[in-house]
């Protein structure tokens, strides 16, 4: 059916104007004032909303085999979060362990997500070994359309890859004019504090940040950087969260290394704190990077205010209490995720917009228009336009409500974000033309979602 959305405020990263949208099938058609629509046009008036482009994650964790355990939500519940919460794209980490080869890893994820993602999904793909059989299937697969790899600095002995794969992974990528993901902790030295602070019977959740701080990120920053700059390649920090590390990462764009910063939501909003509670309480709180000390908050807002920063992801990874639990009395056996797929555009706009920290138009380029740009998207996702697709968010900024795991779409029992308050919500949400949610729930078709090759 096509959709006629009437006298919305059109944001997007470079815009700002009221009019009327024509959705006819999965496109916008047209935009103006006073469009006419042709009959059977279901009309949608938007007056008093924001009309925004589909918001987009650039960094989730659905199906997660990790630290014994595996992130609790599926592609039906993520998806349906992430589209309450207005997103209407996400790119998955494609993650496989180190004995299989990436090819079953990339027939396992594109497998869990077909016919079950109600949003559009693409994939990292994650490189966790080199050989010539990761090669060749990285090359087969930016053949179908995959524009980025994921490599993990961290996570030694699981999915950390050492500097020789790390090399050949940007080698490619430079070649294949692909961009880079990376997690930037220095492997070694978070082994080697981990081993130290337990044998002093330092075990609590309190411990996970000692055990990698500021400094062993931005080792691992300056690292990737370094990597980067001698291969050439394109590379994107994922989940940056203090001011060493942006410093490492800015200070090596200054020296004209293509480098992308992407933050968090945890990490804006959330502090070290919340992991020095008690046991359980503490570890739901635990995720690597660290949440950090609270002074590192305001240089990362302003970073992302000037455009520094590139995006805001959630790096969604659930685990629920029982998972959690595994770390009693050691804390590197906490399984490390913090959920967030539903929350992260409320509470960019509350605690962003709404608090002065960001335009409306940098709040739409970084949760939206910048990761469409960077990852191969734009401009028929992360924009409002004319033959883009008709991925809308009509966001209600007069709505009041509170974020609790009582109300949550996601497939969790906490919420790291508990009672917080949130000064806006998504009231419509498409997807390529069809309305998937409405009135705060999901109406749409649970399998529709499609695999974005860009
Ligand atoms: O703690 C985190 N971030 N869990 C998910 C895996 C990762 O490193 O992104
Ligand atoms: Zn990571
Ligand atoms: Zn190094
Ligand atoms: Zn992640």
């Amino acid at each position: 059916m096509a959709l006629l959305i009437q006298n919305g405020r059109i944001i997007t990263a470079d815009a700002d104007y009221t009019a009327d949208l024509l959705v006819e099938g999965e496109t916008i058609t047209a935009i103006g004032e006073g469009l006419t629509a042709p009959e059977g046009t279901r009309i949608i008036d938007a007056s008093g909303k924001y009309v925004f482009p589909g918001f987009i994650d650039p960094h989730v964790h659905v199906y997660l085999p990790f630290m014994g355990t595996f992130a609790k939500d599926t592609h039906t519940t993520a998806s349906q979060a992430a589209l309450i919460g207005g997103t209407t794209t996400y790119i998955e980490m494609l993650v496989p362990s180190q004995s299989e080869a990436l090819r079953e890893g990339w027939e396992r994820w594109t497998g869990l997500a077909g016919g079950h993602s109600a949003c559009d999904y693409t994939f990292h793909l994650g490189v966790t070994r080199w050989d010539d059989e990761t090669e060749a299937t990285l090359r087969e697969l930016v053949a179908q359309g995959m524009k980025s790899f994921k490599v993990f600095l961290a996570y030694k002995g699981a999915f950390g890859i050492d500097d020789h794969a790390l090399y050949q992974t940007l080698k490619l990528a430079r070649e294949l004019g692909v961009v880079v993901t990376a997690h930037c902790e220095n492997a070694e030295l978070v082994a080697e504090l981990q081993r130290k602070l337990l044998a002093e019977g330092r075990t609590g959740p309190d411990w996970h940040e000692p055990s990698r701080p500021e400094g062993v990120e931005a080792e691992g920053t300056a690292h990737f950087a370094a990597f980067l700059e001698m291969t050439g390649a394109e590379g994107y920090v994922v989940h940056l969260s203090n001011l060493r590390a942006l410093d490492a990462a800015l200070e090596a764009r200054e020296r004209g290394v293509n480098i992308h910063i992407e933050v968090v939501i945890p990490h804006l909003l959330l502090d070290k704190t919340c992991a020095e509670r008690p046991g359980v309480e503490g570890a739901k709180y635990v995720m690597s990077p660290p949440l950090r000390d609270r002074r590192n908050q305001a240089p990362l807002w302003d970073a992302l205010a000037r455009g520094d920063i590139d995006t805001v992801a959630t790096d969604h990874c659930p685990f629920d209490v029982s998972q959690k639990a595994m770390g009693e009395g050691d804390f590197t056996r906490i399984p490390n995720g913090i959920p967030a797929i539903e929350d992260r555009v409320n509470l960019l706009y509350t605690y962003g917009v709404k608090r002065g920290e960001l335009s409306l138009a940098r709040f739409v380029d970084a949760a939206s228009t910048r990761a469409a740009k960077l990852f191969g998207l734009y401009p028929r996702k992360g924009t409002i336009e004319v033959g883009s697709d008709a991925d809308l968010v009509i966001y209600d900024p007069a709505y009041r409500g509170h974020l609790s795991a009582a109300t949550s779409h996601m497939n969790n029992d906490y919420s790291a974000f508990e009672g917080w308050e949130i000064e806006g919500c998504p009231d419509v949400v498409t997807v390529r033309g069809e309305v998937a949610v409405e009135g705060g729930q999901f109406v749409g078709d649970p399998g529709r979602g499609q695999l974005l090759r860009r």
